[in-house]
């Protein structure tokens, strides 16, 4: 005041105080942001506009593109490098005019020179030259979403396959049966023998190929026989090479492999459809590789979505063939997928391998390179059982009956007629029902007389399975051949677990089934 007093010191003293304690606050905020920023789950950071060079990151950001530290991040790394170009300047643009931008997915070159795929937010700040934004790592569920559709796809295809084969074999039993009906009057050299027996070679076709589709319908296993894989392996391996000298097949197979359950027509199916690709892959001469051994699969390894820990046989066939690039070899077992071009192949080879072996709870890889030759390994679940002998030969000879009974059960015409003609021809007494209800009631009159069943699975109405279960009802000791054309869903396999004496599959010729039916009625 006027008088010299001094009374501004408390004013100033305070200020301090405020401002010590603001600057205070302001430390313990950054504090908490920072270790927000640092704890936070996804990738956080800073970049510059004009290079994408990374000024401000998290750990998890140098984490997820593969590097040692932030510091080694901020020094290297750079967005303008790491994404496809076009990419980037879409990123670019939308910040641009929107200011802000969500959910941008976007692929991500890592240190190593992987790949991630990412999905970013972020914000411009473009006075400052910057940009702000928060990163995830969606690799994994990218990868996941892909099997799942890859595993719908396979469904719904494998639903209309199965459909498809039913039918078609049906119809091929009609015109295989009645050209077994023929031949069986004919002798070699005479008139239209020759003709029939192409007609006949023309049937397989068409089932090998209705085979091929059933092989990635679900369900479409029944025959499971436990089975020493390297004596099937090693059947079909000397099946192959004799018609196919050009190629050298080397074995190595485990001497103490474990079992495995397997439906062995379609195993070798699928041992074919991977010799045959291998041939195909190695125009001029070639080896083929084979090899089995026995592993475990920890629940690590064995993901959700594949299969179920514990001991397989896995076995190997490599080749050192053309090899594949990265595109195709992601696409082989794509049905319809071939580069064979038109004529040459279906692009149902590994398509049918797929479905074959994940209906055998197993799981089949490729690994390929341009020009270094292809491997396939498939993995089948092993079981604590002794394996069933391997026959080798298909018998030429029909075998006849001796006026047995027979009772013949199918609801499409065409069968029933045909398999009149050739149990008649064959030897035997036929009774014939068109479906369950009508099956049960003539078999209940004739129980004492009738021999043996041949039951079709797909019936419309009372299907083969509940027919079979009421027969049984009648006569525990009933002996009954289940045929089809194929089942959805597995029944079959479900009824030749309840003791079916065996199983034939649609077109049969009159040798294979006079066979079985010896086989089944002379069995004590
Ligand atoms: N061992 C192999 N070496 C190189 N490429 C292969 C091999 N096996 C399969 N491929 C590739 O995978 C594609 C699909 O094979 P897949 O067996 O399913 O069909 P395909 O052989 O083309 O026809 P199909 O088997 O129906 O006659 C082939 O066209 C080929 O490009
Ligand atoms: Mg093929």
């Amino acid at each position: 005041d006027e008088k010299g007093n001094i009374i501004g010191v408390v004013l100033v003293f305070h200020d301090i105080i405020e401002r010590y304690e603001a600057e205070k606050k302001l430390q313990e905020s950054e504090k908490r942001y920072r270790s927000l920023y640092e704890q936070a789950l996804s990738g956080l950071y800073r970049s510059r506009i004009s290079d994408g060079k990374i000024l401000l990151a998290n750990k998890i950001v140098a984490d997820m593109l593969g590097y040692e530290s932030v510091e080694e991040l901020t020094k290297e790394f750079k967005f303008s490098e790491a994404y496809s170009p076009e990419r980037r300047l879409e990123l670019i643009r939308i910040l641009e005019q929107e200011g802000t931008l969500t959910d941008f997915e976007i692929e991500v070159k890592k240190k190593d020179g992987g790949k991630i795929d990412l999905i970013i937010s972020a914000k411009i700040y473009p006075e400052d030259g910057y940009i702000e934004g928060a990163m995830i790592d969606i690799t994994e569920r990218k990868h996941l979403e892909h099997q799942v559709r890859q595993a719908q796809k396979m469904e719904s295809i494998g639903t209309l396959a199965g459909g498809i084969a039913h039918d078609f074999n049906n119809l091929l039993m009609g015109i295989q049966g009645y050209t077994s009906l023929i031949l069986n009057d004919l002798n070699p050299g005479e008139d239209h023998y020759d003709k029939l027996k192409n007609i006949e070679k023309q049937v397989k076709r068409g089932a090998e190929l209705s085979a091929q589709l059933l092989g990635f319908a679900r369900g479409g296993k029944y025959d499971v026989k436990p089975t020493h894989i390297n004596k099937l392996l090693k059947k079909s391996a000397e099946m192959f090479g004799r018609t196919k000298k050009e190629i050298t097949i080397r074995e190595k197979y485990a001497p103490d492999l474990w079992t495995v359950k397997v439906d062995r027509g379609q195993i070798e199916q699928v041992f074919l459809n991977l010799f045959i690709n291998a041939w195909q892959a190695m125009p001029d001469a070639g080896d083929i590789y084979l090899e089995t051994s026995n592993v475990v699969f920890s629940k690590s390894y064995t993901k959700p979505h594949e299969v179920k820990p514990g001991k397989y046989v896995r076995i190997s066939v490599t080749d050192t063939g053309i090899g594949m690039d990265k595109e195709t070899a992601s696409r082989v077992f794509d049905p319809f997928f071939t580069t064979k071009g038109v004529g040459r192949g279906t692009g149902l080879g590994l398509a049918s391998a797929y479905g074959i072996i994940k209906n055998h709870g197993g799981m089949i890889h490729v690994y390929s390179e341009k020009g270094q030759g292809s491997t396939f390994n498939i993995y089948l679940p092993a079981i604590d059982a002794k394996a069933e002998p391997i026959s080798f030969h298909d018998e030429e000879e029909v075998k006849t009956g001796n006026e047995e009974a027979i009772l013949l059960v199918d609801d499409e015409a065409i069968i029933l007629d045909v398999g009149k003609e050739i149990l008649d021809v064959l030897g035997y007494k036929v009774f014939l029902a068109s479906g369950g209800n009508e099956a049960i009631e003539i078999y209940k009159e004739n129980k004492d007389k009738i021999a043996l069943v041949i039951l079709d699975m797909v019936m419309p109405g009372m299907g083969g399975g509940e027919t079979y279960k009421s027969l049984k009802s009648i006569n525990p000791d009933i002996k009954v051949m289940l045929s089809s054309g194929y089942n959805l869903g597995g029944e079959a396999a479900e009824i030749m677990k309840q003791g079916v004496n065996d199983f034939i599959q649609k077109p049969f010729t009159m040798t294979k089934l006079s066979h079985k039916i010896r086989n089944i009625l002379e069995k004590k």
